[in-house]
């Protein structure tokens, strides 16, 4: 069909972590095609990719990946050889107001992707690199990290359905003999995330003097990972990790959510010039979430010793960067806090 090396199929490209592989694998790879394909729901913006549109090796394909004929036809349209599969439905509080988009994207969607693979690698060298999460494994005390090897234990809908996808994935494995991997990554922050997850909603609220919304205590716990280092994880195990082995990343970063909170209004007192202390006194609790999960925390040493993979930069590097880049795109953060995330903020947070 073509020269290009691979023809990876990128699902769920637009959204926030696929937008940074989409990026790594273009520039570092020349040589392979990259398919993105994505529904482009609220969470999908292919503004996030302005920079990387025009490059030759690179495709959009707008579909939704529970539509199985859709998956079949891209798959013979760009002869695939690989998947890199991100698409999904990601944040829990969404999961508690209607499960059942969860359910289609996140396990009918994968399956509809695990088949078509199935049918069209009859032989030669694949990979489905399948990307989950570590909320698969439950909720941890205070003690302890999560290895390969602890039990599922998904408490939320959003979970059950990642690990009923990555159940799926295995399942293919064993029965088929699908090449597939999995990673299982902690709490991303970094550029172009979408401002309903924590870190980004704190900044805009924090840089528009708006109440800033803690559940419950604020003393659950969750292990920071720059998106690039995630996506340079991805890059990794889709290259050098093991058929049939699942890999947890995370960089052994772990903060409750006030400490966290409270480090990014010092941080953005000191870059918007306010008096230390102003922005901390928007902070305000709220109910919490229901079943939320006390902490989790990741083990990657099978990762770091196996395929020498390490965070590149500090938290409060990554931190840093991360509120310098929503300060500096003020167009981005516009366009995706209209609209129907506007509708979603008025009903979960009162309109604050
Ligand atoms: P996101 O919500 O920012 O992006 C999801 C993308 O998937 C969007 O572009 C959306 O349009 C697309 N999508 C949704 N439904 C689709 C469908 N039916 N068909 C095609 N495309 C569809 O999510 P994210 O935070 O970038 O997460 C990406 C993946 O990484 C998810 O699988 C998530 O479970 C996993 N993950 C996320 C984190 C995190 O901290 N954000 C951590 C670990 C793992
Ligand atoms: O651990 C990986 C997971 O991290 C990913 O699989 C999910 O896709 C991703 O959304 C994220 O899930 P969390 O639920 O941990 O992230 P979120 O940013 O929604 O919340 C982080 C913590 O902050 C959590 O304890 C809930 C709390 N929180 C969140 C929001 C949005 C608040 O206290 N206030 C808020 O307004």
């Amino acid at each position: 069909m073509d020269n290009f090396d691979r023809r990876i199929l990128v699902t769920g490209g637009a959204g926030f972590i696929g937008s940074h592989v989409v990026r790594r694998l273009l520039k570092n790879y020349p040589n392979y095609l990259i398919v993105n394909a994505d529904k482009l729901t609220y969470a999908g913006n292919l503004a996030n990719l302005t920079d990387v549109q025009k490059l030759k090796n690179y495709r959009f394909e707008k579909i939704d990946i529970v539509n199985l004929q859709a998956v079949k036809e891209v798959f013979q349209k760009y002869h695939i050889t690989d998947v890199i599969h991100l698409a999904a439905e990601s944040h829990v509080d969404r999961s508690i107001e209607g499960p059942m988009e969860f359910v289609m994207t996140n396990v009918v969607g994968s399956v509809n992707l695990l088949q078509t693979a199935k049918d069209n690698w009859k032989s030669g060298d694949h990979v489905f690199h399948h990307v989950s999460t570590d909320e698969v494994y439950g909720s941890l005390g205070h003690t302890g990290l999560f290895t390969e090897k602890t039990s599922y234990d998904p408490r939320s809908p959003y979970s059950a359905s990642k690990a009923s996808s990555d159940h799926f994935v295995m399942a293919f494995y064993h029965t088929y003999n699908l090449p597939v991997k999995m990673s299982n990554c902690s709490n991303n922050y970094g550029s172009h995330h979408f401002p309903e997850k924590l870190i980004p909603l704190m900044i805009h609220n924090i840089q528009h003097k708006k109440p800033l919304p803690i559940y419950g205590k604020g003393d659950n716990i969750r292990d920071w990972l720059w998106v690039e280092d995630h996506a340079s994880a991805i890059e990794t195990i889709f290259h050098h990790g093991r058929i049939g082995e699942s890999y947890n990343v995370g960089g052994l970063n772990e903060w409750t959510n006030i400490e966290l909170v409270n480090y990014l209004c010092q941080l953005m007192d000191e870059k918007l010039g306010r008096n230390n202390g102003e922005s901390a006194s928007l902070i305000t609790y709220v109910t919490d979430r229901a079943g939320h999960d006390k902490r989790y925390a990741i083990d990657a040493s099978k990762l770091e010793n196996e395929l020498g993979w390490k965070p590149s930069i500090t938290f409060e590097e990554g931190l840093s960067k991360t509120v310098d880049w929503f300060l500096s795109n003020q167009e981005w953060v516009d366009k995706v806090t209209s609209g129907s995330y506007k509708e979603y903020y008025e009903i979960m947070y009162g309109g604050r």
